[in-house]
């Protein structure tokens, strides 16, 4: 069946189908580096609606579009700047805008937003991350970061750090972690925060071997893979327990000299005071480029997405 939305990774558990991904990211990256990226969306328009906060996801959204030869409109903020000040509801304004445009890209508080749009939607929604749910595309273009910077998918230890309850790239990275071989997860933080029961039990059905800590420090020299996450300050309702368990793990140059040497950091950013500026310059801070990625990786979804949806799985 074909790719009709990009909800969730679950849609993705699939390794020919994330290396046919990676490949063709690949592809743009190397066109895009020689100025000679294919104009294959000429004639295509593509809606961001984004009801949240966004820098990364919007503009490499944008960028992937624009680079690829389509069009964009956008509302940054669209629980003001849209209908819904009205009162219109989400379905009613994906029914207008799909009419107006090939593919709608949605960030939303609300973790079932994804899924409501795109029953009512007559074009593809792509799922920018909605609420505390899920963030579908950081989560592919994380796994690629992972293929990039240590060279495979499979045999590596990796700790996922910080806000796991809230933390939507936690929460699509957990599935497609699950497509790899001898992999070891550390799941850290606070114990307010910790990993929902259900992508707990779906690891376990996988059987994938992981952790349950609030201690950074012992994992830090057995991590290929350190995933820092920022606490999810939107998401509380008492911001007392925010501010105690806010700055629960920093990484700073102290940590560095007991990260494994060979140890990737990630972060899906915007980063708050989880990883110190003095990280930055250090070879094993790859947060950048994993950003940049996002503008392949979205390049690679746009063209599936209009272009080739019959090679991908739909969601299972
Ligand atoms: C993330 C998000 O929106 O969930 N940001 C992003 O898209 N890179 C992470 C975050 O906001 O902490």
């Amino acid at each position: 069946m074909d790719l009709k939305h990009i909800l969730s990774t679950q849609q993705f558990l699939n390794r020919k189908t994330l290396q046919d991904i990676f490949k063709i990211a690949d592809g743009f990256e190397k066109a895009d580096q020689k100025d000679k990226v294919p104009k294959l969306l000429q004639n295509k328009i593509l809606s961001c609606v984004f009801y949240e906060p966004s820098t990364r996801t919007r503009f490499s959204f944008e960028s992937a579009m624009l680079k690829l030869g389509g069009q964009v409109i956008s509302t940054e903020s669209a629980g003001h700047f849209s209908s819904a000040i009205k009162g219109e509801t989400l379905e009613d304004s994906i029914r207008i805008i799909s009419g107006y445009s090939d593919a709608i890209v949605l960030r939303h508080p609300e973790a079932d937003a994804a899924k409501r749009a795109a029953k009512v939607s007559s074009v593809p929604i792509v799922n920018a991350g909605d609420g505390t749910g899920e963030h579908p595309t950081q989560a592919l273009l994380d796994f690629y970061t992972i293929q990039k910077e240590i060279g495979r998918i499979d045999d590596f230890k990796i700790g996922l750090v910080g806000d796991l309850l809230y933390g939507r790239t936690i929460h699509s990275l957990i599935y497609l972690i699950s497509l790899a071989t001898n992999v070891e997860v550390f799941l850290v933080s606070p114990k307010e925060l910790r990993l929902p029961e259900k992508y707990k039990s779906f690891l376990k059905t996988r059987g994938i071997k992981f952790s349950e800590s609030s201690n950074l420090e012992n994992i830090l020299p057995k991590v290929d893979v350190l995933y820092m996450t920022r606490v999810q300050k939107e998401r509380f309702s008492s911001q007392r327990l925010y501010e105690r368990v806010k700055n629960s793990f920093v990484l700073n140059k102290k940590s560095l000299n007991k990260l494994n040497k060979h140890g990737v950091i990630m972060h899906p950013l915007p980063r708050v005071n989880e990883i110190s500026k003095e990280v930055d310059s250090d070879n094993r801070a790859v947060y950048f480029r994993q950003a940049r990625n996002g503008l392949y990786i979205r390049m690679a979804l746009l063209n599936l997405l209009f272009t080739k949806s019959k090679n991908l799985p739909s969601k299972q």
